[in-house]
């Protein structure tokens, strides 16, 4: 079973190791924080209190089975808001301790990152990983459960906040990713000049604060159509990406695939170019289906799957909720990244 309520999503799942969703469920809070423009974190953390004991429930009654079935809970441990983090993380516990099954603490970026393998059997690592959500924009080089290494992570802003700020901006209300590539596909990209902040440069991170400001000066000069501010900003976000993904695949060594993960990687347009610059260098690309690409139990579940099976032992029950939880406790800690992992 897994559990997860890192951010505003409210999602249980039942996974078999051999890649079988027995049954999920996910509850999004979009309308409890649309008022607000984003996340607060206080009525996150409320609505997972209330709604997860009953969606634990009705995930095994959607499968038929009862927690005597269940192997083992995995529940998203961090990084993300700590209130949410907390009460799942509770819940699992509640739950391993109810039924005598261990207890996993997963780290939610490591549900990303695995996402992939839940979806493709035949994802073999090691494989460079492209994980691009409204929290966290990173290029992490995937060598095995536990093994990340990360190449390059974003100075300022995550590439889905971008997205949601650049939504802000043109008012098209929240969550903003969908609606930017919505509008993007009816604008022309070249109408409006944007900048591709640290484009060629040899630094391996990403930067999106510069673009996002551009964005607004756009706006609020008068004279662009909103889909043509949605499609510039869209391709400069495009450009970087592929930019900084062709220098972490050319610093990761030997790879067997690009892949995709986190809630951007439902964009189409996102998709379509990873998927050139994969087969310009030959290689496979792997973006999991759109369900698994957003906050979903599912992946922390596998994630759980893939620790029992790597030999990983339980955690105790008094394991921590951490806000903050680098996959690559190795690598150098950045500003931007830092506050949000
Ligand atoms: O992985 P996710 O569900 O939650 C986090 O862990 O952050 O990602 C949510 C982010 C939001 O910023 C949302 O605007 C963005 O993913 N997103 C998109 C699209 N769908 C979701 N961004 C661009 N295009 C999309 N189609
Ligand atoms: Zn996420």
């Amino acid at each position: 079973m897994g559990i997860e309520s890192s951010c505003d999503e409210t999602a249980v799942a039942l996974v078999t190791d051999d890649r079988q969703v027995l049954a999920q469920r996910i509850a999004s809070q979009d309308d409890e924080h649309r008022p607000f423009g984003g996340v607060v974190p206080e009525i996150a953390a409320r609505a997972h209190a209330d709604r997860l004991a009953p969606m634990v429930r009705a995930v095994l009654d959607d499968a038929g089975l009862t927690l005597d079935a269940v192997d083992a809970i995995a529940a998203t441990a961090g990084p993300g808001l700590i209130g949410g983090v907390m009460v799942g993380l509770v819940t699992g516990k509640a739950l391993a301790m109810a039924s005598g099954k261990p207890l996993l603490a997963v780290n939610h970026l490591e549900g990303h990152a695995l996402s992939p393998r839940l979806a493709d059997a035949s994802l073999a690592y090691p494989y460079l990983l492209l994980l691009v959500s409204g929290g966290h924009c990173q290029l992490l080089k995937v060598t095995g459960v536990g093994q990340y290494t990360r190449l390059g992570t974003t100075i300022d802003d995550a590439l889905g906040e971008a997205f949601d700020k650049t939504a802000k901006i043109l008012g098209l209300g929240y969550p903003g990713g969908p609606a930017v590539e919505r509008l993007a596909a009816q604008g022309n990209p070249k109408a409006v000049p944007l900048p591709r902040p640290l484009l060629g440069t040899a630094e391996p991170h990403f930067s999106f604060a510069g673009l996002k400001s551009a964005v607004l000066r756009a706006h609020e000069a008068g004279v662009h159509a909103p889909a043509d501010i949605a499609a510039g900003f869209q391709q400069a976000a495009i450009d970087c990406v592929i930019d900084r993904t062709r220098r972490a695949l050319a610093a990761a060594g030997e790879v067997g695939a690009l892949v995709v993960a986190g809630g951007v990687a439902a964009n189409k347009a996102v998709r379509a170019a990873l998927e050139d610059l994969a087969a310009a260098h030959g290689l496979r690309f792997v973006a999991p289906p759109l369900a698994l690409c957003t906050d979903n139990a599912a992946m922390i579940a596998w994630a759980g799957c893939e620790k029992l099976a790597a030999g990983h032992a339980p955690d105790p029950l008094d394991v921590a909720a951490r806000p903050r939880w680098p996959l690559d406790p190795a690598a150098e800690a950045v500003r931007g990244a830092g506050v949000k992992a």
